[in-house]
């Protein structure tokens, strides 16, 4: 990671919005990027202004960076990622959160569009990560450790922060859906699994399956920051499903869940920002 472009990224944001501190981020997974348009007296940057920024144009993803205030504190939230299935070497797929985090940022949602594998989830539903298996054997750490963004061997052992997925389960039942949880299986894609992978990454113990937001998950801890994470089940997985899946379907599915979802963010957004701490 060059850190100068990772500190230029910080300063173009902090320039762009004229926020010295923003206190949390969100990362809009597939499908779920209009919520950032629905956030009040926003600042939207597009990621072709931002110093070193990786920019996407997957269907269903856009690009643009928002900052917006809740309550007295702000949050970044960023309408489209990148992912290692575009080609994107790992530091740019991180590029986004470690800037976030660079901003001041102590706590990131990440969001995204998964299958769903454990038997009790349907399309539809939002599920906490509740720990995540990196099957890819790629990990955004690999490389010279920069001793300035964090440790060169940093702990795991609770990467989806028990504090706040305890919160985010209290905002579930709020909205009045149930908190399910599960740990997502990180597949590189771009191709859904095949019925066979689904099957393993079950028996290792997968709930989700998906090809995002571990990589990302993994740079934000490494930098000491705090993650929590939502999967939107946009289908069953290949083989549980009975039908072949398709892109469509999972942006049909992540329409739908939409209110679900910003009446779930609107109301987790001043936790996150941390407008409850002392
Ligand atoms: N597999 C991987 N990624 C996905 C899926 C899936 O079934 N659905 C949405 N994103």
């Amino acid at each position: 990671m060059n850190y100068h472009i990772l500190m230029a990224a910080a300063t173009s944001i902090r320039a762009r919005t004229g926020v010295e501190t923003h206190d949390a981020a969100v990362v809009l997974g597939s499908g779920l990027g209009s919520y950032a348009s629905t956030l009040k007296d926003s600042i939207e940057i597009p990621y072709s202004d931002i110093a070193g920024f990786p920019i996407t144009n997957v269907v269903g993803h856009s690009g643009s960076l928002f900052s917006a205030p809740v309550g007295d504190r702000r949050v970044l939230m960023f309408a489209g990622r990148v992912h290692a299935y575009e080609g994107w070497e790992m530091d740019e797929v991180v590029f986004g959160v470690r800037a976030a985090v660079a901003c001041g940022a102590r706590r990131v949602l990440l969001t995204n569009a998964a299958g769903g594998v454990a038997e009790e989830f349907s399309a539809g539903d939002l599920v906490i990560i509740s720990d995540h298996l990196n099957l890819t054997g790629r990990n955004p750490l690999v490389g010279a450790n920069d001793d300035r963004l964090g440790p060169r061997f940093p702990d795991m052992t609770n990467v989806y922060s028990p504090r706040l997925r305890t919160a985010l389960a209290n905002t579930f039942r709020e909205v009045g859906i149930t908190p399910h949880e599960g740990v997502y299986a990180w597949f590189l894609g771009p191709t859904y699994e095949t019925p066979a992978e689904v099957q393993m990454a079950k028996r290792m113990g997968a709930d989700l399956v998906g090809m995002s937001t571990a990589p990302e998950a993994i740079a934000i801890r490494h930098m000491g920051a705090e993650v929590v994470g939502i999967s939107l089940v946009t289908n069953l997985a290949a083989g549980i499903s009975p039908v072949p899946l398709s892109h469509e379907e999972v942006t049909e599915t992540a329409a739908i869940a939409r209110s679900t979802f910003t009446s779930v963010i609107d109301r987790y957004l001043p936790t996150l920002v941390g407008d409850s701490d002392d």
